[in-house]
């Protein structure tokens, strides 16, 4: 049975979700929250999760075909959940995850154009009911994503779909906001304003909807 809250923070490359879900994280820990909360990642998150995370991220697996991409990445989510997400869940806690299913039907649903159909079965079997309460949707347009990508080289690893083309991450970004636009449980946060104002616009957004 699911006592937690359950949290996923979206958006194309670049988005700036890694950095605002650590201001976030302080925003939280300021608030008093400091023990109700763990912070995890897709893909990876677990021990076996993040060995599968290392094969789909290897630059020099170019030749990885797109519907065993989008195996993996269902594989390496159902670990995570049985895991990590559910026993935690299970503690009560609010588990904020940088990324989930939505990122296979975005990516690999509509940017590979393996149909979102096809990615929801595998994910389907994968997760079973658990969907996110809320999703937090960290929109910035393709290519401001990119560009910030560019400039963090040296400072982040560049990986294997980092190196996909602008129309590659413009067809993910609109994925992104089709989704928004069709599901209530997927809110819109504007990711090109500074981190810490993005940041602030989240922790609003988990109060307005009960979750903190
Ligand atoms: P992530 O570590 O979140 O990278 P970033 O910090 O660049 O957002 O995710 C790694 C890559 O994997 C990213 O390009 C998105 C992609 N991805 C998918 O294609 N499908 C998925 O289901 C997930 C979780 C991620």
């Amino acid at each position: 049975m699911k006592k937690g809250r359950f949290i996923s923070i979206e958006g194309p490359d670049g988005s700036g979700k890694s950095s605002t879900i650590k201001a976030l994280s302080q925003l939280l820990d300021q608030a008093g929250w400091q023990d109700q909360y763990i912070l995890t990642r897709e893909p990876g998150g677990s021990a076996i999760a993040e060995q599968i995370r290392q094969i789909l991220l290897d630059v020099h697996n170019q030749d990885m075909d797109h519907r065993t991409e989008a195996l993996l990445f269902a594989a390496s989510r159902r670990q995570h959940l049985v895991e990590t997400v559910i026993p935690a869940l299970e503690a009560g806690k609010i588990v904020i995850c940088d990324r989930f299913v939505d990122s296979s039907l975005a990516y690999q649903g509509i940017a590979r154009n393996i149909s979102t159909d096809l990615i929801w079965q595998i994910n389907h079997f994968a997760i079973e009911d658990y969907l996110p309460d809320l999703t937090l949707l960290i929109d910035v347009p393709a290519e401001v994503g990119l560009e910030r990508i560019y400039k963090a080289q040296g400072k982040r690893q560049f990986d294997r779909l980092d190196r996909e083309s602008v129309d590659f991450h413009n067809l993910v970004r609109q994925a992104f906001l089709d989704f928004a636009a069709e599901q209530e449980r997927i809110v819109l946060v504007d990711g090109t304003k500074p981190v810490d104002q993005v940041a602030q616009d989240c922790l609003e957004l988990l109060q307005a909807h009960g979750i903190i």
